[in-house]
């Protein structure tokens, strides 16, 4: 990664850090679990996507609230996917997943403290600045991980094991699983950095062809790469009978497609005014990425 993007990596984390201390006591444990996922690593390309996008529309201020509560939903979402409930995982981020390390009911615990903290973070935030645009992005953020975004999207995700569906459907897992998120987050920064109905609905559209090109290469890791270099298991989708888009085109394909909707991301940065640059190199990267 460029060192202009690690940059970001580290602001993320030295974010998630401050506003979700280490604590002893009686809660040690669901702290400790919470902790034990967010700090194994990952990518932290939600965040980075906000806070880029926030500061192409000329944002200054911290939305570290905001961009702490997005990286601790997406892994409560990654928890809970790795149960055995759900597509059942050892491997999450190059470590043991969270319930094979504290069992199955600390880790659904520590998901559901890692969303609900998220919120109470965002609301805390509005409390101490006010601002219609904060609570705009908080709202985002309810509904893109809500029914009608993430848990809609894994719901269709596991209700589609074993079975034959169309491409539309496909799309719409995808769309809803993991493009809602990602589009939530480039919508957020341009919201919390008080820009044009026209940057705001550019950066979401942005947002939701490179969510796409995000689980298009996530279904094609999961079949081509090892564990080494993706940090959570491979085969997972083809042990648990998923529809992928390996289910409808080939590895080619596939990144053809991913190129299309590249160029398409790549054409909406074009139309803003502010520094897309970096925006521009994530789209590219994402399409080259080994994990
Ligand atoms: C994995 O997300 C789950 C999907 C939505 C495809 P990431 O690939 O962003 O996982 P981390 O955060 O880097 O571990
Ligand atoms: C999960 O998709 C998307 C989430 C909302 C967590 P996957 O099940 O394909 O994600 P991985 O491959 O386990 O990271
Ligand atoms: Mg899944
Ligand atoms: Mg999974
Ligand atoms: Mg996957």
């Amino acid at each position: 990664m460029a060192v202009e993007m690690s940059s970001y990596v580290t602001h993320v984390n030295t974010a998630l850090s401050e506003y979700l201390p280490k604590r002893t006591g009686y809660f040690e444990t669901i702290y400790d679990a919470m902790h034990y996922s967010l700090e194994a690593g990952g990518k932290r390309i939600r965040p980075i996507l906000m806070q880029l996008c926030y500061e192409a529309v000329g944002g200054k201020e911290s939305i570290d609230a905001y961009l702490c509560a997005i990286e601790m939903i997406h892994t409560y979402s990654l928890v809970h996917d790795d149960l055995p409930a759900m597509d059942n995982d050892d491997y999450r981020r190059g470590k043991l997943t969270n319930h094979k390390v504290f069992g199955e009911a600390i880790a659904i615990l520590a998901g559901d403290g890692l969303l609900t903290e998220a919120f109470h973070m965002m609301l805390q935030d509005v409390l101490t600045h006010g601002g219609q645009e904060r609570v705009h992005a908080a709202c985002i953020l309810a509904s893109a991980s809500g029914v009608e975004g993430m848990i809609g999207g894994q719901v269709l995700d596991m209700q589609s094991e074993n079975k034959v569906i169309d491409k539309d459907t496909l799309d719409i897992i995808h769309l809803n699983k993991t493009g809602a998120l990602i589009a939530a987050a480039t919508k957020m920064g341009a919201v919390l950095a008080g820009g044009s109905a026209r940057e705001i609905s550019l950066l979401e559209a942005y947002g939701k062809y490179i969510g796409k090109v995000f689980q298009i290469v996530d279904d094609i890791l999961d079949a081509t790469s090892t564990m080494e270099e993706l940090g959570k298991p491979i085969g997972s989708d083809m042990e648990n009978h998923k529809n992928t888009y390996l289910s409808f085109y080939s590895v080619e394909e596939c990144y053809k497609i991913a190129e299309e909707l590249t160029t398409k991301a790549i054409g909406l940065l074009n139309q803003i005014e502010g520094d897309t640059h970096l925006l521009e190199q994530i789209a590219m990267q994402l399409i080259k990425r080994r994990n």
